[in-house]
């Protein structure tokens, strides 16, 4: 495809753009939005798999690489929190080498936005082959979550949940990962339903709040001058970390690595806590420490963090919401989210960051929507 889109300068940012759109297709896709008003089935989340996929399951185990495995990581949080079911999640290159335990009435989900990276296929296989001999409640369940449901993945799994996004030029994944994001969510909503983990207040308010989603995005969107703005102060930055605690924490990691992918610059991601036993010591003024810090139950202990980086001189910058003054104080600039219920945060939080990512890089002169020696994805190990 030619590499300049006539209304947006890069693919990339295109595709950022097109995310309201990607999560109202998603959410038309499997979302039955007059549930609330009609409750006529067991949960308002219509995936389309059969009544076998539900039976007894007591475990998930989710095998993904790069950008994906960051959006399995969200998802874990979303299937253990609000569906309690304990779920564990590996790198798909790992996994051969280092299994999970055969454990019984076992969901493997591969995710894949491509449905052709070669590591998480070989996962599949291998998974597949060690389990198609043991006793029926360790039989391979197979599914696999993609981008593209015509790919290679679909011949090697039972089911496949698509996450529509359309077809992604940009190398750097952008909305597919949230399209990938919103699929999580309705399976774990769909799974909570079925077993009965949430009230039917909190529901809808889970339900009210997705809906919600897609105004909030083009809020951010139509913001996008201040981002650009910090971007040109940062573009000689040399080391950048991303911070966050609980269920934005794998979107510290996936801010970093699209800072990686695109403009070359070291970036690291780590959970805030944690950041404190021993990483804490690289910093000094050089570096640039970007956090998110979204209210609801890790709000006071990620600011806690954030005035320990404060003091080693980092010049730190928020993803929150407009803060009170006290917090503000704390932090040098701020991209300010919607307001927005914690579980949901992390489908706001990521866009800022991937527009930090986008002009960081084109400030930088370099070719955004095709990095140097990467592809869109992996076809071979
Ligand atoms: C490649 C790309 C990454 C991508 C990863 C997984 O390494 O450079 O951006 O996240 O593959 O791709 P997949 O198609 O499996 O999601």
């Amino acid at each position: 495809p030619e590499f300049r889109h006539p209304e947006f300068r890069h693919f990339m940012l295109k595709e950022i753009y097109e995310q309201p759109d990607v999560v109202r297709a998603c959410l038309e896709k499997y979302l039955n939005l007059d549930w609330t008003q009609n409750r006529t089935s067991e949960s308002p989340i219509h995936l389309g798999l059969p009544a076998s996929f539900y039976n007894g399951l007591a475990e998930i185990h989710i095998v993904a690489c790069g950008t994906s495995l960051h959006a399995s990581l969200v998802g874990q949080y979303w299937l253990e929190q609000l569906a309690g079911i304990p779920t564990r999640v590996r790198y798909a290159s790992e996994f051969p080498d280092h299994p999970f335990p055969l454990t019984p009435n076992t969901l493997t989900i591969a995710v894949t936005q491509s449905g052709e990276t070669a590591d998480t296929l070989k996962a599949l296989t291998f998974e597949q082959q060690r389990r198609s001999q043991l006793t029926p409640a360790c039989r391979p369940r197979l599914l696999g979550l993609t981008n593209q449901p015509n790919s290679t993945l679909q011949q090697r799994v039972d089911h496949i949940l698509h996450a529509p996004s359309e077809q992604e030029v940009g190398v750097a994944a952008t909305k597919s990962f949230v399209a990938q994001l919103i699929v999580f969510y309705t399976l774990a909503l769909d799974l909570a339903c079925r077993r009965q983990m949430l009230s039917s207040d909190r529901l809808d308010i889970l339900l009210r709040e997705v809906e919600r989603l897609p105004e909030k995005i083009s809020q951010i969107l139509a913001a996008t001058d201040a981002i650009a703005q910090l971007a040109k102060e940062l573009v000689d930055t040399q080391d950048f970390i991303f911070l966050a605690r609980g269920i934005n924490y794998p979107i510290a990691l996936e801010g970093a690595l699209k800072l990686k992918e695109t403009s070359y610059i070291h970036a690291e991601g780590y959970a805030a806590g944690e950041f404190l036993h021993g990483p804490i010591a690289i910093l000094d003024e050089q570096v640039t420490v970007v956090a998110i810090a979204m209210p609801g139950q890790v709000y006071d202990k990620t600011l806690a963090n954030l005035q320990k980086v404060k003091s080693r001189g980092a010049r730190l910058i928020a993803i929150t919401t407009p803060v009170n003054s006290e917090a503000a104080a704390l932090f040098d600039s701020l991209l300010p989210i919607p307001d927005v219920d914690e579980l949901l945060s992390p489908i706001l939080t990521v866009i800022p960051l991937q527009l930090l990512a986008y002009y960081i890089t084109v400030y930088r002169g370099l070719d955004v929507d095709r990095p140097r020696g990467l592809t869109k994805s992996l076809s071979a190990e």
